[in-house]
């Protein structure tokens, strides 16, 4: 059986809206020199990065991910009521309990469909279609509602000039239901290695450290990082994840229209895009205006070039990530 006859077969989930919002408050990094002791020349050529987007005091994660999900919903051509559940990626929700998801329900006036979060990092958007996946194909769900979300500013040490020159806020989402035509995900690898988890985390707010005083003090509340260490993960595990993506869809690299790698350093991004041999164009890049959004920054990408109608139907994209825990996933997906 030939490759298109065969992906015409296996029964597939597909995208059919996407949306974005990410808050109006531009921090450029003329406005980080202020801050911490840094340049725009050192920003802009070890990361890519010229300006992000921050959230207001009064903007919670639920916030911009009500934006992004009116905006799927309404490009789906659907409504709320169509969609039977909900599903947040982010690390930074808007309380630890309830679940950003729940917040999110309520700000859409769904019904009492199940919502709730899932904490894969700057993973966590392709952790979530690779679940939606399941939840769809086994008939648990019809017509999901995922949503990638990140307020990492606030959790940002703005003292730290390693860490706070390289985040921003914003939120992607997508509906997702089953395909009835040979769009749709091909094929997915997804992957986690807990022992790393120190190399990348929050050390401050759970039940390790609960919120105390003296715990504040130490800063641990914040994002810590060990930068140089986490670049060298993310460029192998980036890769690999792109490759296996590939090869488990059963096409080859010269078959790829588009990769869209994990937003979190312009140097990561290339070396994700050489290791699949392909051109600079085929490469997607919107770091220099909204730097690092940890989950969100694959589905903005996504929505980004569908609305500039540079994603064609039957186009087959790439998408991978890597993040905190350490997880890493690649998905290969036709449009
Ligand atoms: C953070 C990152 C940009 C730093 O780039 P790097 O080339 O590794 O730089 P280093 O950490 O080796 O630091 C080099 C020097 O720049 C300095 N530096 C760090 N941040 C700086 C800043 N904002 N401005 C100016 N200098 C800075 C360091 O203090 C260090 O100085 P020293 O040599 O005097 O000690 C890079 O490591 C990175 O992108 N890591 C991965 C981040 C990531 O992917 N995170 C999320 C995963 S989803």
């Amino acid at each position: 059986m030939d490759k298109k006859k065969m992906d015409m077969k296996k029964r597939k989930i597909k995208i059919i809206g996407t949306g974005m919002c990410v808050p109006d408050k531009v921090l450029t990094n003329a406005d980080l020199e202020k801050i911490v002791d840094t340049s725009d020349e050192w920003i802009t050529t070890r990361t890519g990065i010229k300006e992000r987007r921050i959230a207001s005091e009064n903007q919670a994660s639920s916030n911009l991910a009500i934006g992004a999900a009116k905006m799927a919903i309404k490009n789906a051509g659907i409504t709320i009521d169509d969609i039977d559940l909900i599903m947040v990626a982010s690390v930074t929700p808007d309380t630890p309990f309830p679940s950003t998801a729940c917040w999110v329900q309520k700000g859409l006036r769904a019904g009492p469909i199940p919502s709730f979060d899932i904490a894969g990092a700057c993973s966590g958007f392709l952790y979530g279609m690779i679940l939606s996946e399941s939840l769809i194909l086994s008939g648990t769900s019809k017509r999901i509602l995922l949503i990638a979300v990140e307020s990492l500013t606030k959790i940002t040490n703005w003292k730290d000039r390693n860490t706070c020159v390289l985040f921003g806020d914003g939120s992607g989402a997508a509906v997702l239901e089953e395909s009835r035509d040979e769009s749709g995900m091909l094929s997915y690898y997804w992957k986690a290695d807990g022992n790393l988890g120190d190399l990348l985390f929050m050390p401050g707010g759970g039940s390790r450290v609960p919120i105390r005083k003296e715990n504040v003090d130490e800063d641990l509340q914040y994002l810590h990082m060990k930068g140089n260490e986490v670049f060298k993960y993310a460029v192998k595990k980036m890769g690999l994840s792109a490759v296996e993506a590939v090869k488990r869809a059963g096409l080859e690299t010269k078959d790829i229209d588009y990769l869209f790698p994990h937003q979190a350093n312009i140097r990561i991004v290339k070396a994700t895009g050489k290791r699949l041999n392909l051109p600079e164009e085929k490469v997607f890049s919107n770091i220099h205006k909204y730097g690092n959004m940890s989950a969100a920054t694959i589905p903005i990408g996504v929505h980004e070039m569908f609305a500039e109608g540079k994603l064609k139907k039957g186009d087959n994209i790439v998408m991978v990530a890597f993040g905190s825990g350490f997880t890493w996933a690649g998905i290969t997906y036709r449009w």
